[in-house]
């Protein structure tokens, strides 16, 4: 399969091709269920997830499929309450504000607190000929997010804990890495083929903070999946600046935003560690011979690695349309 191998550095076919946010608010189908379900009972309940992760696969032809769910049924696992707004996305409370709350987060047992999601894998697997791919949030985004109680411009909130109060705050990490780790052992089990670990905000980070509060936690819980064998996909937002360090985990592949250009980038990262990205979603708003155009650029830069998975920088927008994600895929799978 060309994830796959793709993932394990030696694919000599074309490259494969799958799109963060490929089931989502731009494909009609989606919106029709979305009109009779709130976004997380999509997510909770494994036959409308199953039908939804399916959605794109069957409308496009994409060379993976990706879990529907989303990063913070994490947090609703550790006790918070979530809820998604139309307007504002997603709300967590109660808001985390104390040491006394962090010293009080309970590590569930993943198959009690995670079973639907099992479940849901379990139901996509059999209709697939791609492979599936699991994920979750890298514990700096969860934990900015339990700490904002919504996403945040700046990260302020998370950034004051984080200097005023390491210690506390390397322990709701922890916390975080623990639960990520079950959490993606029960998909592994439930027979995902890979899983993708985003980061979306570590690049409110410094340096030193990133390698202190994101990269530890995210080499934790890649040294946590190591016995299972099962490729890991690392993704940071805004922070290829962090790539070659993130490079140094061991995980299969790093997936890249579209502030760096791939082929230098290329250059900077051993041949055995995969690279995933980075075309800009906003192709996707251009007219049909631009998104090829730009599409074939990338595939002409990244020709005959081994290692090469086409995908956009950051997810697919609502308002974007299906036809041109149509165009990207068929443009992807033709090759050049
Ligand atoms: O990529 C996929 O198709 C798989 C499903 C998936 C979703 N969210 C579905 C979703 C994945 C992998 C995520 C990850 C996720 N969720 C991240 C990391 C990636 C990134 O975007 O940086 C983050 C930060 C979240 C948190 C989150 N979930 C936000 C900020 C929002 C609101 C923004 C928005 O797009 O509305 C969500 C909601 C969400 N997650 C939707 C979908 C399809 C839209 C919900 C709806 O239908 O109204």
């Amino acid at each position: 399969m060309l994830l796959l191998d793709a993932l394990a550095c030696r694919n000599q076919s074309r490259p494969p091709v799958w799109l963060m946010r490929q089931a989502g608010r731009y494909m009609p189908e989606y919106r029709k269920l979305r009109q009779q379900h709130d976004f997380l009972d999509l997510c909770h309940c494994p036959e409308l997830a199953a039908e939804v992760t399916l959605l794109p696969i069957h409308a496009f032809g994409m060379d993976a499929a990706i879990l529907f769910s989303d990063i913070l049924v994490v947090a609703e696992g550790l006790g918070f309450t979530v809820t998604f707004e139309e307007s504002s996305g997603p709300h967590i409370s109660p808001v985390l504000e104390t040491t006394k709350q962090v010293d009080e987060i309970v590590v569930p047992n993943a198959n009690e607190a995670f079973q639907y999601v099992a479940d849901s894998i379990k139901l996509i697997k059999p209709s697939l000929k791609v492979p599936l791919l699991g994920f979750c949030g890298a514990p700096f985004t969860i934990a900015s997010y339990l700490i904002e109680g919504r996403t945040s411009r700046d990260h302020k909130k998370t950034k004051q804990w984080l200097f005023r109060d390491p210690a506390s705050f390397h322990k709701l990490l922890d916390k975080i890495a623990d639960c990520s780790i079950d959490y993606l052992k029960l998909q592994i089990a439930a027979g995902v083929d890979a899983v993708q670990i985003f980061d979306s905000w570590a690049s409110a980070l410094a340096y030193p903070q990133f390698k202190e509060f994101s990269w530890y936690y995210l080499d934790k819980i890649c040294k946590g999946l190591k016995s299972t064998g099962i490729p890991i996909i690392l993704f940071c937002k805004g922070s290829s600046v962090f790539a070659p360090d993130l490079s140094k985990i061991d995980a299969s592949a790093v997936s890249l935003d579209w502030n760096c250009d791939l082929k230098q980038m290329r250059a900077r990262i051993p041949t055995n560690v995969a690279l995933q990205g980075n075309l800009d979603p906003c192709v996707l708003y251009a007219h049909s011979k631009t998104i090829k155009h730009t599409v074939r650029k990338l595939l002409q830069d990244m020709k005959g690695d081994p290692g090469y998975i086409f995908n956009l920088g950051h997810g697919i927008l609502p308002d974007m349309s299906p036809e041109a994600v149509k165009v990207l895929v068929e443009t992807v799978q033709e090759g050049v």
